[in-house]
């Protein structure tokens, strides 16, 4: 037998056991053999499995997983959604606790054209619009400040978007999370260029942000670099996380032109040197914190949410000292996108029923809170408009929307 056939055997065999524990853990119903057959193409049962949505929820999913691809025929959609919503219920979550104060703020939203979009990271830029990356549909989107339409640019398929930001010129540029590359798109043609990753192994190119230096920097989770992409020269050197499986997550620079990232694999926030792109960790206090997304203020402090704690933390380069804050929902908030506006900060608690928009001031300590109209459904990621009010994708909800702080 050679090689070649002996690992197929191999793989089939694998995919046998796997579609046997399925089984077992799937209750019988009308379309779980369409779910058996068409959701195991690109990853597991296992996803399925640990999975809990209600019906508009696992409506949303399925039409993520058709948009990249899922083989589900159109008259077996609704059976699936059905069967999925009935057997593998949402779990229960926290309540919001919605903190009362005096800072008034209004949230308003806008579905996005496509079904199952999953707009992941939203983008203010300085004409006023909100883009944002949908990531199961492959477009980038844009919304128009004043007549409130979205327009959609195509990317190629597979591509998922993630990670924007744009340039002096206009541009809009893009992390490919499901490939391997960064893309620049040219809104005024809607033509877009692709940078690839010099190691094809690097996938999941996460988080963008442009250095002092012009150069931009960036995170990929799998691959567990971070990396730097000269504009001028296209040229890109990656530089590998000190610790295994750290999934290098969000990222920000501060005001000496040094980024710092936190790897959402373990409990460690991380500075690059601009230059060598040599990597200095910091470890958080407790073992189990996992921080997702990170924010700065002008005075160089960095502010964590510890996704997995519940935890708004502060981190303080200077002294190396932690400061933790428990976030109004509780330990199973999750808290997500994060941003500071006029060094106050404002995070999405992403487990919170419904999700909501906290505040915290770091001058008071003192916490305030909102509830996303729709639900939110997981805020990714935040980002701050010209006017200082905040750009949010609720990614489970299909939306974008807007923060509006009353100055
Ligand atoms: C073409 C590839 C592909 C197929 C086929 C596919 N999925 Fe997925 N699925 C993905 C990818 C990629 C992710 C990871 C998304 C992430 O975490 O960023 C995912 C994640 C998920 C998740 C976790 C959701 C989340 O928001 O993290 C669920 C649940 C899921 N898939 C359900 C399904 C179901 C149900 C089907 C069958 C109808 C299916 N998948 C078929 C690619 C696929």
């Amino acid at each position: 037998m050679n090689a070649n056939i002996r690992l197929l055997c191999m793989a089939s065999a694998l995919l046998g056991a796997a579609a046997q524990a399925a089984d077992l853990a799937m209750p019988e119903g009308n379309g779980k053999q369409i779910v058996q057959s068409a959701c195991v193409i690109c990853h597991e049962i296992d996803p399925i499995l640990r999975s809990g949505y209600d019906e508009e929820s696992w409506r949303n999913n399925i039409n993520m997983m058709v948009n990249i691809g899922a083989p589900v025929p159109k008259e077996e959609v609704e059976n699936v959604i059905q069967y999925l919503a009935k057997n593998f219920p949402e779990k229960p979550k926290p309540p919001a606790v919605l903190v009362a104060g005096d800072v008034k703020a209004s949230i308003e939203e806008w579905p996005v054209p496509t079904p199952g979009s999953r707009p992941h990271d939203p983008l203010a830029t300085p004409d006023g619009a909100i883009w944002y990356s949908g990531q199961f549909a492959n477009v980038l989107g844009r919304l128009d400040p004043v007549t409130k339409q979205i327009r959609e640019y195509k990317l190629d398929p597979m591509t998922g978007p993630h990670g924007l930001i744009n340039d002096k010129d206009g541009n809009i540029w893009y992390a490919s999370n499901f490939g391997s590359h960064i893309g620049r798109l040219d809104p005024k043609t809607g033509k877009f260029v692709k940078y690839p990753m010099p190691d094809p192994k690097v996938k999941d190119v996460h988080t963008l942000i442009w250095g002092h230096n012009g150069m931009l920097y960036f995170t990929a989770q799998v691959g567990n670099v971070v990396g730097r992409l000269n504009p001028q020269t296209g040229e890109i050197r990656l530089m590998p996380s000190p610790t295994a499986k750290s999934r290098p997550y969000g990222l920000v620079v501060n005001s000496k032109g040094i980024p710092f990232f936190v790897e959402f694999g373990t409990n460690k926030v991380s500075s690059i040197d601009p230059d060598t792109l040599a990597i200095t960790e910091y470890e958080m206090p407790h073992k189990e914190s996992r921080p997702r997304r990170i924010a700065i203020t002008s005075d160089d402090v960095i502010w964590l949410s510890d996704y997995a704690r519940g935890y708004l933390v502060r981190f303080d380069p200077a002294s190396g000292k932690f400061t933790e804050y428990p976030s109004p929902s509780g330990p199973k908030a999750q808290p997500y996108g994060i941003t500071a506006v006029k060094d106050v900060i404002w995070y999405n608690e992403s487990n919170a029923k419904p999700n909501t928009i906290v505040r915290f001031d770091p001058k008071t300590e003192k916490f305030q809170s909102w509830a996303i109209p729709s639900g939110g459904k997981v805020v990714r990621n935040v980002s701050v408009t010209r006017d200082g009010n905040i750009a949010i994708a609720c990614s489970g909800m299909n939306r974008i929307g807007l923060v509006t702080i009353q100055q």
